[in-house]
């Protein structure tokens, strides 16, 4: 009889990596049991772990600046996930939805990605069309939570409704799209761009506590600013107007 097909690509290779219980029975010795539950879990931490791992490297696996650009929103976003205290299971769908969150634009011409000059209206059409894009690309990877997805679809929504690809407000902009949003604005404002020079830490980061109820989660912003980037000390600070916004 056919089996059923796996569609959780980890429990498909601790189908092939651990024998079935009907092919190789635990043996009768407790000692000999407890050996095959420990290779057992071994190997199943280690599907997850692999898994974990094609999933950024398929986020990252982009050319130049913009790997790097994943590879610290990755990090900075788990990382604000893990200070508010979700479970560990979420926070790795923070995670991967911080590692795949641009993975649409993997559809947008790279003449229009690498332009240098200000873009017209039809290529920043095109642009606006990477956050859906991505979640259709994600369609053939069943087994991703759905915080992933929504990270992907909405982390260019603003908490004021002003963002795309929905105009979604507050809450109900998913969580962990306003995470995934504020780890890739302030990289995006510590980095050197053809329009703009690398802003400092500090800069950037009184940027987001001014843009805290209007472009970010009133709460994240200064959550961010002080558990992540350790500069709590800007958030009693009143904020500092003059640089341009994003
Ligand atoms: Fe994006």
């Amino acid at each position: 009889m056919a089996e059923a097909p796996l569609t959780d690509p980890a429990a498909a290779w601790l189908a092939r990596g651990v024998p079935r219980p009907e092919s190789r029975p635990f043996p009768a010795r407790d000692g000999a049991g407890l050996d095959g539950l420990c290779l057992a879990a071994d190997r199943s931490r280690e599907a997850a772990d692999t898994l974990d791992h094609l999933i950024c490297l398929l986020g990252v696996g982009q050319e130049g600046w913009h790997a790097e650009h994943v590879r610290r929103v990755v990090l900075q976003a788990e990382r604000l996930a893990a200070a508010l205290g979700l479970a560990p299971d979420e926070v790795r769908a923070v995670r991967w939805g911080a590692a795949l969150h641009d993975i649409g634009k993997t559809r947008v011409p790279q003449a229009i990605l690498q332009k240098t000059g200000p873009l017209d209206p039809l290529e920043y059409g095109v642009i606006l069309q990477h956050p859906e894009w991505g979640v259709e690309l994600l369609e053939g990877l069943p087994f991703l939570p759905q915080a992933t997805r929504e990270a992907v679809r909405s982390h260019h929504e603003r908490w004021d409704g002003g963002g795309y690809p929905a105009g979604l407000r507050g809450d109900q902009i998913p969580l962990s799209a306003r995470i995934v949003s504020l780890a890739d604005v302030f990289d995006a404002l510590t980095q050197r761009r053809p329009y703009k020079p690398a802003w400092t830490e500090q800069e950037a980061a009184r940027s987001l506590l001014r843009e805290a109820g209007r472009q970010f989660d009133p709460d994240l912003a200064p959550l961010f600013v002080e558990a992540v980037l350790g500069l709590g000390h800007l958030t009693a600070l009143p904020s500092i107007t003059g640089y341009p916004l994003f």
